[in-house]
């Protein structure tokens, strides 16, 4: 018999129907005549109601239907006499196929903590939590191509081993064939790339925005969705060493055509899990209200689908990070009056914690700073009149902070070329992008988005280790 799905069954199934499921034993409860047995599948949160007559099945079947073991059910829906679900399905065949032994089971029906979740990842995803948080971001990729896709944007793929780095901030993931033990070195004791694979030093990306410039600057509109990866050694809620980004791409563009796409993109990201993963949120939503209750009230977040709610529905602040500097120089954080790392003026990198006032106390609302100093961005922005600020943007969100990083990208051939002398840049290694602006150059304005911030955002989850499905970090690669 073919079997149907229990996110099916939960929609539309008809009492009467003969139908097979297959799935894994949520919990188990019941007398000496009848057993109740909650399955789920993976297909949405809820679970379907297996009733099983104890003198109908073998003792040894129904033994083994211990939480997390795997089964294939066979029977007939019938009107559910409990609250919550229209069906249930009375079992006229119960097949165990693969038994989770309770004594080792970690994976027990009570609300396990994340920490502990976290450490056997390889299981949690048969939780409430981790399936709800993994539908959610599935949504989320399809909402993605969706969005792009009618704006007449092209996915294009760029490559996973590079040879540049974009970001030119010296985080990359070396990738080699040499031997650890006989590496080849040059008479400088240096290692000799050119004995490697592809003939020269590669890398892991850091971003696929230079390779996503080439195709703009061909195909109009792109963006890439790809995996992207950081050598930093951030351990904190807010960095992977492999995450996932969005960069689209946009020739005959200027820095507020790249806020406007941004922002209308993040909103319609936002409105679409609204629309569409309702039950998942809700479950999330009240998750987080009760571990809410645990904190004093000033630091209690909104509810998730009313932030979400909020976000989808009202404008970005926007202003310049020299206004936002003055604004933070004038501000009294918290109780002491000062922030960890002090504001000392035009130059000042923002911290995490600058960000986060912004937004969640100064605005309450998403912020996007553009014309940060072009001393601490990367070499690709468009220098603006000033000569001291370019035309950069990163867009804040509360909780998380910086969620987008994007920019104007300067176009004009010599202010490059002299902008990557100045930055030690090789132009000779780089001549395929330098072609862009030598052939046909044009303005042109893109920006990043960073997976995980949204899906964090998104699901409310704190910690960004609790969105992907197998985490990297330092000291963290299992699997
Ligand atoms: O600001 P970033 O470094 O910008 C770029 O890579 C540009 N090439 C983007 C572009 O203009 N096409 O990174 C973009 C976004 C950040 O705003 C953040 O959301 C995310 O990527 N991000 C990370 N997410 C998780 N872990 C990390 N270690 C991240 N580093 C950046
Ligand atoms: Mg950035």
């Amino acid at each position: 018999m073919k079997r149907t799905l229990i996110k099916e069954i939960l929609l539309s199934g008809e009492a009467g129907t003969e139908v097979n499921i297959k799935g894994w034993v949520r919990t188990k409860r019941g007398s000496k005549s009848v057993n109740f047995i909650a399955m789920n599948d993976g297909t949405c949160l809820g679970n379907l109601q297996v009733v099983a007559d104890v003198a109908s099945f073998d003792e040894d079947t129904l033994k083994d239907t211990t939480t997390g073991a795997a089964l294939s059910v066979t029977g007939k829906l019938v009107a559910s006499q409990g609250s919550g679900q229209s069906v249930e399905i009375q079992a006229e065949k119960i097949e165990v196929l693969g038994t989770a032994d309770p004594e080792k089971y970690p994976i027990q029906p009570k609300k396990h903590t994340l920490e502990f979740l976290r450490e056997n990842a390889h299981l949690r995803m048969r939780t409430n939590t981790f399936s709800a948080v993994f539908r959610i971001r599935h949504a989320m990729i399809f909402a993605v191509h969706k969005f792009f896709s009618e704006k007449n944007f092209y996915n294009i793929h760029t490559p996973i081993i590079t040879s540049s780095d974009a970001e030119g901030a010296g985080e990359m993931f070396r990738v080699t064939t040499l031997p650890f033990d006989e590496t080849p070195r040059n008479e400088e004791g240096e290692v000799d790339y050119s004995q490697d694979f592809f003939g020269k030093s590669t890398n892991l990306t850091v971003s696929g925005q230079l390779e996503g410039e080439l195709a703009a600057m061909a195909l109009g509109q792109i963006y890439t969705f790809g995996p992207t990866f950081r050598a930093e050694n951030s351990n904190t809620s807010r960095h992977l060493a492999e995450f996932w980004m969005i960069e689209p791409e946009m020739a005959f563009a200027d820095l507020n055509d790249n806020m406007d796409l941004a922002e209308e993109f993040l909103k319609y990201l936002i409105q679409y899990a609204l629309d569409n993963c309702n039950e998942d949120l809700e479950f999330l939503a009240k998750r987080q209200e009760e571990d809410e209750k645990n904190k004093p009230k000033e630091e209690r977040n909104m509810n998730l689908i009313e932030k979400l709610q909020f976000v989808a529905d009202n404008d970005f602040v926007r202003l310049t990070y020299t206004e936002a500097i003055d604004i933070l120089r004038n501000s009294k954080p918290n109780k002491k009056g000062k922030f960890k790392y002090p504001v000392e003026g035009f130059g000042t990198d923002l911290q995490s914690e600058h960000e986060r006032y912004l937004v969640e106390k100064k605005f309450k609302k998403p912020v996007i700073l553009t014309d940060y100093p072009a001393d601490i961005k990367a070499f690709y922005m468009r220098v603006n009149d000033d000569n001291k600020t370019v035309a950069a943007m990163d867009i804040l969100f509360p909780q998380i902070g910086e969620i987008v990083g994007g920019s104007q990208r300067e176009e004009r051939l010599d202010v490059l070329e002299a902008k990557m002398d100045e930055m030690g840049i090789p132009k000779e290694e780089m001549s395929w992008y330098i072609d862009t602006r030598r052939f046909g150059g044009a303005p042109h304005a893109g920006f990043g988005l960073g997976f995980e911030r949204l899906i964090s955002f998104v699901t409310g989850m704190g910690n960004i280790r609790d969105v992907i499905p197998f985490p990297r970090a330092p000291k963290t690669c299992e699997f």
